[in-house]
Order: structure tokens, then sequence, then C-alpha cells
């Protein structure tokens, strides 16, 4: 909650719309909060996952991410009860959805997504090639360009605080940039969203950007801890392990593996170790326990190595582990439980886990 309500206040602050990516928690129940709370909409990577957003009610669902023409019909489905928008990035993409939405009879918001440096999706930020394709976009009848997007997924690999505000800074002016080129070209700008949670809080201080669409920020992780952009005390994710065996002293096995923790390492400034930070006792406001370090993974162990001496914990005890990244911890387990302390409060569904077409 305190998480949800910070990112709001900066973006408020900022005079920027908030639109969280909802696929760090895939819960319905937590976007609302979020929505309740001041997000305009919300983010989701794949149609199915929207597909769960909309049948609990959410009316405003961006995809920011290449959806595939072939996926025409959930699209008009889903365009039936929600407003929504995706982006585009291949001219013959562009062209085949427009093709789909006017033999529907309709119009599809699309945003164009620039390559701002992570070189992953988005066109190449170059003036005359950006301003000739949103040209063409803006010429297609299915189509109705709302505006530039970006992720500058590259905020995760800086060396230093300073490099990570050079990304904020570079990705913002190169946005403010192509949509002043446009705009003297005769093409309307309304919307310029950039969103990763490392650079989120840099953002809301640029001039010209109208939205931030971080996703991680809800939960963060390890791996922001280890990148500045959150404490251990804002980290709102754990998962709750059971010790399954004690083979040595200096041993112990965990029933999280690579099922649960999943494969991802740590990122950041200081790469943290291992695959989590090991949380002994139940009690959510407990410490870390830097002695204990889950060095190894298989599909269903968690291999912790005790760094120094012993340790007291036994076959039977609980631990709470501290993800790397919570956003793929979400989507493999069926529930996630809301706890005060070592109170659990509530259960609930995890329903858009798995929705990953
Ligand atoms: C296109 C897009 N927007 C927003 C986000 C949210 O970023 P973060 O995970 O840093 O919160 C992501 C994350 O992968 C993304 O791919």
């Amino acid at each position: 909650m305190a998480n949800i309500g910070r990112m709001q206040a900066a973006a408020t602050a900022g005079g920027m719309t908030l639109r969280p990516h909802t696929k760090t928690h895939k819960s319905p129940r937590i976007a609302q909060w979020q929505l309740e709370r001041g997000a305009s909409g919300i983010c989701c990577a794949k149609i199915g996952e929207a597909e769960v957003f909309a049948d609990a009610g959410i009316a405003d669902i961006r995809l920011p991410y290449p959806i595939n023409p072939f996926n025409a019909p959930r699209v008009m489905a889903l365009l039936d009860r929600v407003q929504l928008s995706l982006v585009i990035d291949h001219p013959a993409v562009a062209e085949q959805w427009s093709q789909a939405m006017c033999v529907a009879d309709r119009r599809l918001d699309v945003l164009v997504k620039i390559d701002v440096g992570y070189h992953r999706c988005g066109i190449a930020p170059d003036m005359a090639e950006a301003v000739a394709f949103l040209s063409h976009v803006t010429s297609l009848p299915g189509l109705r360009l709302r505006g530039l997007l970006s992720h500058a997924g590259q905020s995760y690999d800086v060396q230093s605080s300073d490099e990570l505000a050079g990304v904020a800074r570079d990705e913002a002016e190169m946005l403010r940039v192509l949509a002043g080129g446009a705009r003297r070209a005769g093409i309307t700008i309304e919307e310029i969203s950039v969103g990763s949670t490392a650079t989120a809080m840099l953002s809301v201080a640029e001039p010209d950007l109208t939205e931030i669409r971080p996703g991680n920020y809800v939960y963060y992780d390890r791996s922001q801890v280890a990148i500045g952009s959150a404490s251990l005390d804002d980290c709102a994710l754990t998962v709750m392990a059971t010790v399954v065996s004690k083979p040595a002293r200096d041993r112990i096995i965990l029933d999280c593996g690579s099922k649960t923790l999943t494969s991802d390492v740590g990122r950041g400034m200081v790469r943290p170790k291992g695959y989590g930070e090991i949380v002994a006792g139940l009690d959510v406001h407990n410490k870390p326990d830097d002695s204990l370090l889950i060095t190894r993974l298989s599909e269903e162990h968690g291999v912790v190595e005790v760094q120094r001496g012993g340790t007291t914990l036994e076959p039977g005890d609980r631990v709470r582990v501290l993800p790397n990244h919570s956003c793929v911890v979400s989507n493999m387990v069926d529930t996630v439980q809301l706890v005060d302390g070592s109170t659990i409060v509530e259960t609930l569904p995890i329903e858009a886990r798995g929705k990953i077409i």
C-alpha cells in the first residue's frame, strides 16, 4: 500500500499520469487498489492478461507489447468492453492492424514504440525515419495515433546512480525531440509514455512526458534494492519456504527451487549473489540473515550454504525468501497471502498467472 501511494504521489506531483504495469502482481484486486489511489488505467503485456483484468471490470488497458494482428479477433472482443491501446513498431504490422480494424469498421488507438537504448523493440530514434513512420501510421484509416512510448530497460544494467539519471534524462530528451519534430510535421502527439521502476522517480521530473508505467514498484525486490530504487523495508513480496532437509551442518535445503524463485539472477550496481535473501522466521519485519546464501537451485530444491559456522534452522522450520525478481515469482504460484507482521489477513488468487499468450 505504501509503495502504491508513494509512486502515485510522485506521478501526481510531476503532473503525470501513472498507468501501472500489472505483469508484476497479475491480480485485479491489487490493480483496483492502484486505480482507487489515482492510476489512470493499467498496462498488460499479453492479451490473456488483459482478458482477465477486463473480466474484473477494469475499463482502460494499454498493451505496451508488440501484439501481432493474428490476435485481431481477441482484440476486437476486448474493444467491445474496454478502452484498449497497443504499440506499433513495424510498418507491415501497422498496415495489418489497420486493415483488420477497417473490415470491422473500427479504429484502434496506437502508440509508436521508440527504442531509447534497450535495443529490444521499437523504431530507431532517428528523426527522419521516425517522422516518416509516424506519418505512415497517421495515414492508416484503421489506426488512431495517440503518441510515443518507450521502456528504458537498460536502466537495470547501469553501474552508478549518475548513469541511471543519464538513462532517464536521455530517454526523455529523445522523446521530446522526436515529438517536437513530429508536431512540426503536422502530426498530433498527445501522449509521451515512459516506464520502468528503476527510472520512474527520475522521469516524473522531466517536462513534456505525460505518463509513467512502472510495474515492479508494487512489490520491489532484491534487484531494485541493489539499483537503489527501493530499500529492504520497501520490499513487499517474499516467498514463504520450508526447510526440507539438512544434509550437513553448513547446508540446508528449502522447498523453493527454480519452479518458484525462477533462475533470474540479481541485477543492480552491486549484483546480489545467489537466488534470494533469506529472512528467518515468519514475521515480515524480520531482517535478512546474511549468513545464509541460496547458491544453487534445482527445480524443487533451493540449496542454502551457511556462510559462517552452522545454523539453528532444522527441517520443518519456515523462512521467507526475498526474490531477485518479484515479477517472475508472481507468475509461478496460484495465490499470494496478504500479511500483517506474521498474521495472514487474506489470500488472493493470482488470476492472470500463466496468461502468457
Ligand atoms: C514495455 C514495458 N513497460 C513498462 C514496464 C515496467 O517496468 P518495470 O518492470 O521496471 O516496472 C516493462 C517491464 O518489463 C515493459 O516491458
